[in-house]
């Protein structure tokens, strides 16, 4: 018989230290369940999710009509490789394709994952009209940590794992004229998060991003959008790229795609995908009729719900609130819809230790910034208290400092 006492967030804790690579700082518990917008640990404490898996539950944990796809599915058909077409993938792409304006579509596993695949696409694309591969990111951009998207991100991240691979080069955000000014015959693609997620949730600006997509007309140039943490309503609009008005040639996904399984996708124009030919890339997994199933429930429940008008409505609520704190350690509150940064006047990880200890799973990004993604079906109570405990908190911070 299992001795009940001993299943405690420290016993799963201590034994993750044992085998698990120490990669990641742990929160000090361990999750067992989860409902919509709230999860419990191995105590039995409640937590409501702010970070939602990192802008991943956005139909909310174990959403009933995500869990019976998967179930129906699995009893089904879960995997059969790419050499065949199943309804569920050919249903996904329509559904993908139709919703993007992006006539192309490769299913993947992860983000990191749709940010090669949409490298690899762009430079083919640029080989084939005589230019370069060279990739232009932006400072305070994360697209992964694969080998080549860690060339397009953070120094810190690419420390210790030379040789860094070539052809990627990065630019102030927002700063137009730096762009012009990197453009060459060499540039195969700019890639760009219409708002920055890991970086501090730093949106860009309309204008730039309009003056990216003519001078990539003007240059055939591929502008590449990474909606992986930004996409899928998350920001008021299905895809950010439509806040904006401007179409990029690619766009990658991943993320709230599957509702809680591993499914990413890249869509890109009919114009650049002409440039791949059989045998250039594949995925055994990527896109399987389980994975498929998944999203295209949570698809479903992100249009019957109305949760991209929610996330819009509540991310306004959720901000008009925060103002009204006029809380004086506040610097800056961005986002849009439910992808909301606050910026503070100190360092937010220890904001956010004590955020958990009240019962609210958020997370720091770029030092001083408190990021809030919880699920876009999230009730007004439950932000609330988000925001109560935020109040909270600040005040134990301001009191330890
Ligand atoms: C914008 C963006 N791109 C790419 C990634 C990488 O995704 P994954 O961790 O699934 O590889 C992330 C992850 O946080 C992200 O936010």
């Amino acid at each position: 018989m299992t001795d009940l006492n001993t299943l405690t967030n420290t016993f799963y804790n201590e034994r993750d230290q044992e085998h698990y690579l120490p990669t990641f700082k742990r929160f000090p518990v361990a999750i067992c369940c989860g409902q919509g917008s709230r999860v419990r640990d191995m105590e039995g404490k409640e937590y409501i999710d702010a970070l939602a898996g990192i802008a991943v539950n956005n139909v909310g944990h174990c959403h009933p009509k995500v869990v019976n796809a998967i179930h129906r599915q699995a009893s089904k058909l879960m995997h059969i490789s790419n050499f065949f077409v199943s309804a569920p993938q050919v249903e996904l792409s329509e559904r993908l394709t139709a919703l993007s304006k992006l006539e192309r579509v490769f299913f993947t596993n992860s983000g990191a994952e749709s940010v090669e695949g949409a490298i690899k696409i762009a430079r083919k694309y640029a080989h084939s009209t005589g230019r370069g591969g060279t990739i232009i990111s932006f400072h305070g951009s994360f697209h992964g940590r694969t080998m080549a998207t860690i060339a397009t991100g953070k120094k810190k991240m690419q420390e210790g794992f030379d040789p860094i691979p070539s052809g990627f080069i990065q630019v102030p955000f927002n700063d137009f004229e730096a762009v012009e000014n990197a453009v060459t015959n060499e540039t195969a693609a700019i890639l760009i998060e219409p708002i920055q997620g890991e970086g501090g949730i730093n949106e860009a600006d309309p204008e730039f991003l309009q003056n990216l997509r003519s001078l990539c007309d003007r240059e055939d140039v591929v502008l590449i959008f990474d909606e992986i943490q930004c996409g899928i309503g998350r920001t008021g609009k299905l895809f950010a790229k439509d806040i904006y008005g401007v179409h990029p040639d690619i766009m990658t996904l991943a993320k709230a795609l599957g509702g809680g399984v591993p499914v990413g996708a890249i869509l890109s124009n009919e114009k650049v995908s002409s440039a791949i030919d059989f045998g250039d890339h594949g995925t055994t997994f990527g896109g399987n009729p389980l994975v498929c199933a998944a999203a295209l429930a949570t698809l479903n429940v992100i249009k019957e719900e109305n949760l991209v008008e929610e996330a819009k409505e509540k991310g306004e609520w959720f901000g008009k609130k925060i103002r009204q704190l006029n809380e004086d350690s506040i610097v800056e509150i961005r986002g849009k819809g439910l992808m909301i940064g606050i910026e503070f006047d100190f360092e937010t990880k220890p904001l956010v230790m004590e955020m958990l200890k009240m019962g609210v799973i958020a997370n720091a990004t770029s030092n001083n910034v408190l990021r809030i993604v919880p699920p876009l079906n999230i009730s007004y109570e439950d932000l609330q208290s988000i925001i109560d405990v935020i109040l909270k908190a600040i005040e134990k911070v301001k009191a330890h400092a």
